[in-house]
């Protein structure tokens, strides 16, 4: 059984990105600069754009973090946006999500620049990406194929089952795993909360990907002998014997019995969660070197 480790992947990929911007920063006489805005004190959320600022630091990106009050009128935040679309040293530009209720994210992320666009949630480049034409593509499913790439797991031809479709993970992931391209050709079945058998269906998988955001909701019935399992889910779980008071549990119960039957998974933490900072990271190297789709 292989631990598919995103922590040891991740690694290597941000030492091959730091070799690559060592070489590209004295052509273009600057680093690669990722701005994020950052809506609100959501702890998660501050974590989140807290672990990008020190990603972007270990590969030698610039980043900034344009910090906006809980209460920011849309315009305001729009306004922001907007002027780091026309800020020629800053490459990528993220809107850390959630947004607070009384804010349109659509409207929102609909007016970041396509071409800063690293998330890949603009409209334009979910167009692209589903019709397979080049885009940014969102993070974390382009740190799952990278994930499944560098584990040197087979996809071609299996039966691969995505539980979860939000617009984020489940749903981009079962587009590109679907694709026919390398590390893709899969067959895929994408299954969400109103699936009947899911249990059934799940345990057809030679991949199963879980991005359902349920705590441990999968268990070893839904699994089919030598399945690889990625899970998506991250969960904090109160727990008396650590020192912080939590533990993190996936989407998947990484219990004995599981562990005994997958040929392959992703651990919680340290499997696909540093894997998504990757994405965000190729996406903006990808705009620094003005690969722009056309
Ligand atoms: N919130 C949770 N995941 C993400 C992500 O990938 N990008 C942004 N901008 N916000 C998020």
């Amino acid at each position: 059984m292989q631990i598919i480790s995103g922590k040891d992947t991740a690694n290597s990929i941000k030492a091959e990105i730091a070799a690559e911007v060592e070489q590209l920063r004295s052509d273009r006489g600057r680093a690669p600069h990722l701005a994020a805005i950052l809506v609100g004190n959501d702890p998660a959320s501050e974590t989140y754009v807290a672990n990008k600022e020190k990603s972007c630091a270990e590969v030698g990106f610039l980043s900034s973090v344009y910090r906006l009050p809980e209460n920011v009128t849309e315009d305001d935040l729009i306004k922001t946006i907007d002027f780091i679309n026309h800020d020629d040293e800053i490459d990528g530009l993220i809107v850390q999500l959630p947004l607070p209720k009384h804010i349109n994210v659509d409207k929102v992320v609909g007016t970041i620049n396509p071409l800063k666009d690293v998330d890949g949630f603009h409209p334009v480049n979910i167009g692209k990406m589903v019709l397979g034409q080049d885009s940014y593509i969102p993070a974390t499913p382009m740190g799952i194929l990278l994930l499944l790439e560098r584990a040197k797991i087979e996809t071609l031809g299996k039966h691969c089952v995505v539980v979860g479709r939000s617009n984020i993970v489940g749903t981009p992931a079962s587009i590109l795993l679907s694709r026919n391209t390398n590390n893709a050709n899969c067959t895929v079945t994408l299954c969400h909360s109103k699936t009947k058998n899911l249990k059934e269906i799940c345990r057809q998988a030679d991949i199963l990907i879980v991005a359902i955001g349920q705590c441990e909701m999968i268990t070893e019935d839904y699994i089919k002998e030598g399945a690889v399992v990625v899970d998506v889910g991250i969960h904090r779980v109160k727990d008396e014997t650590k020192k912080s008071g939590f533990s993190l549990k996936g989407d998947v119960k990484h219990d004995d019995k599981v562990l005994k039957k997958v040929s392959a998974i992703t651990p919680v933490p340290g499997g696909v969660g540093p894997m998504t900072i990757i994405g965000l990271l190729i996406n903006t190297l990808k705009s620094f070197k003005k690969e722009f789709y056309q």
